[in-house]
């Protein structure tokens, strides 16, 4: 078992990585993968960048490069559930894309032709750990599980967010998740996208986002770190 871990952003890997026992690291399409270990199993963690060719990208740097036999999305989110607070966190169930749109020729919303799936399925058994993990580790946080949904943009609109609902019925919204869960998916890997909502994805979004953003992330990170232990 090998476990690529993958956030966006810096904030959402630096709890990982000062708590990993590193033995290489690796450069490569100028992101840098941290080898080594974590709870006993091997890891490679790595800040991919932003937005969904990043993470595309950095999922098949992990399985051609790194083997990884399993791959962990962590990071923040804005909520597309009412019953969602700041500071929940969000498993996925399944991940899909929002800005995807090919309905003119009778593909389904966010489908991208001629892969299979529309609705990438996240891995059960990582899920079900995950959420023993969360009940161990902070259980006074909420935990849902749901669809997550993502696209090139920072959702900060009702009306956008409105769209997303009711096209996609998600439960979270990002920007990497089902880039990861389709290049996962083309590679028969099992993921699992671990997000802990940092605003609302509304027009209060640009004020909660920089407020929240450090400790979603690290709450996310040391659930992961549990659940690394665990699998
Ligand atoms: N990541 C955190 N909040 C987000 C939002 N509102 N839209 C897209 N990605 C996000």
């Amino acid at each position: 078992m090998k476990i690529g871990i993958i956030g966006a952003m810096e904030v959402e890997v630096q709890a990982l990585k000062s708590n990993m026992t590193v033995n290489r690291i690796v450069k490569k399409a100028s992101m840098e993968f941290y080898e080594g270990i974590i709870g006993g199993k091997d890891v490679v963690v790595v800040r991919s960048g932003i937005a969904k060719v990043n993470a595309g990208i950095c999922v098949q740097i992990l399985v051609d490069l790194f083997d990884v036999t399993h791959v962990i999305n962590t990071g923040v989110a804005g909520s597309l559930d009412s019953k969602l607070n700041i500071g929940d966190i969000v498993l996925s169930v399944d991940a899909c894309y929002h800005d995807v749109d090919i309905t003119i020729f009778g593909y389904a919303k966010g489908e991208v032709p001629q892969i299979g799936a529309v609705n990438f399925e996240a891995d059960k058994e990582m899920r079900e750990k995950a959420k023993a993990s969360i009940k161990k580790v902070a259980p006074d946080i909420g935990v849902y599980e749901g669809r997550v949904c993502s696209g090139d943009q920072f959702i900060s609109s009702k009306e956008v967010k409105d769209d997303i609902i009711k096209n996609h019925g998600g439960m979270c919204a990002e920007m990497e998740g089902a880039a990861i869960a389709q290049a996962s998916y083309l590679n028969n890997v099992p993921f699992l996208i671990i997000r802990a909502i940092s605003d609302k994805a509304d027009g209060s979004a640009e004020v909660d986002y920089p407020t929240f953003e450090a400790k979603a992330a690290k709450d996310c990170a040391a659930l992961v770190m549990e659940l690394i232990a665990e699998l």
